[in-house]
């Protein structure tokens, strides 16, 4: 069972977005058959062009509502679990040093996230109206926040391989028992060498630490390198969402 993200309201103003689009934009965290018209009011009411909308992949009707109403499909987020309480933390099977980043760091963790997802596959990148380029800088302004604001992430973690920084990954803790993994990139000259497991192990302990009892991590469907790692470290399947777009011209 997907859990109700929508907050109430049935859309709201994306700032993040409109600037790096420069296009007015909007997010509807959970739609569904009943609250598209409300939705729709809300896009007229504040001459949004481009909206983003999520859904559970549970809640066909939606789908349909939507489909009807000309939005497209982006991609699907499956959100998998690793249950801290019961589960013992496998080992890290790498040698690279995984360590807490530093505030001399943040340009360096900007330009492995432009590395790390310049070919990336999620909704931005999907939608042949925007931008490439500006999609790509979607995540290396995202890697730059979590490294500078508590609100975005809790710790960023570094990978340090050669006397460089080769990957990065932002954890955040959600509650006093639920830990999330955010965003992870790893140089491309460096991946497929167990890195990227490197930072689940020593993320699920750092929040073993902090007495979480589980920890979310969420991927785009077709990331088979994240849900491999995932699941042979011992995540679990949870709920998954679509991710639409509709454009408003
Ligand atoms: C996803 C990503 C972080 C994985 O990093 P990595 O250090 O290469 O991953 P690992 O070496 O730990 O490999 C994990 C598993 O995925 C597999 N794998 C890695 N890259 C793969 C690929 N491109 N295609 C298929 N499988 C792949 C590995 O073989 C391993 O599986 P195995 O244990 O069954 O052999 C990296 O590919 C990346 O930066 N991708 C772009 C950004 C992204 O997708 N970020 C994650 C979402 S926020």
């Amino acid at each position: 069972m997907s859990p109700d993200i929508s907050g109430g309201a049935p859309a709201e103003l994306s700032p993040l977005d409109e600037a790096r689009f420069g296009i007015k934009t909007a997010r509807a965290r959970t739609v569904s058959a009943q609250n598209l018209p409300a939705v729709l009011d809300f896009c007229e009411a504040n001459q949004i062009k481009f909206l983003i909308a999520r859904c559970p992949t549970t809640d066909i009707s939606a789908v349909h509502a939507v489909e009807s109403a000309g939005f497209l499909l982006m991609d699907t987020l499956l959100y998998l679990r690793y249950n801290l309480k019961d589960q013992p933390i496998p080992p890290n099977l790498s040698d690279v040093r995984v360590r807490a980043v530093r505030p001399d760091e943040v340009d360096q963790v900007g330009a492995l996230a432009h590395s790390a997802f310049e070919n990336f596959s999620g909704h931005y990148h999907a939608d042949p109206r925007l931008d490439h380029r500006k999609s790509t800088e979607v995540y290396v302004s995202w890697a730059r926040r979590c490294c500078l604001e508590p609100s975005a992430a809790s710790l960023v973690l570094v990978a340090e391989a050669e006397g460089r920084l080769v990957g990065f990954r932002a954890l955040r803790v959600n509650s006093d028992t639920q830990g999330e993994f955010i965003l992870a990139g790893v140089n491309p000259d460096y991946q497929r060498r167990g890195i990227y497991r490197a930072f689940i192990v020593e993320g699920l302990k750092w929040f073993l630490d902090r007495g979480m009892e589980e920890v979310l991590n969420s991927t785009h469907v077709a990331n088979v390198a994240v849900q491999r790692a995932c699941f042979r470290v011992g995540f679990a399947p949870t709920y998954s969402w679509y991710t639409f777009h509709k454009w408003f011209d």
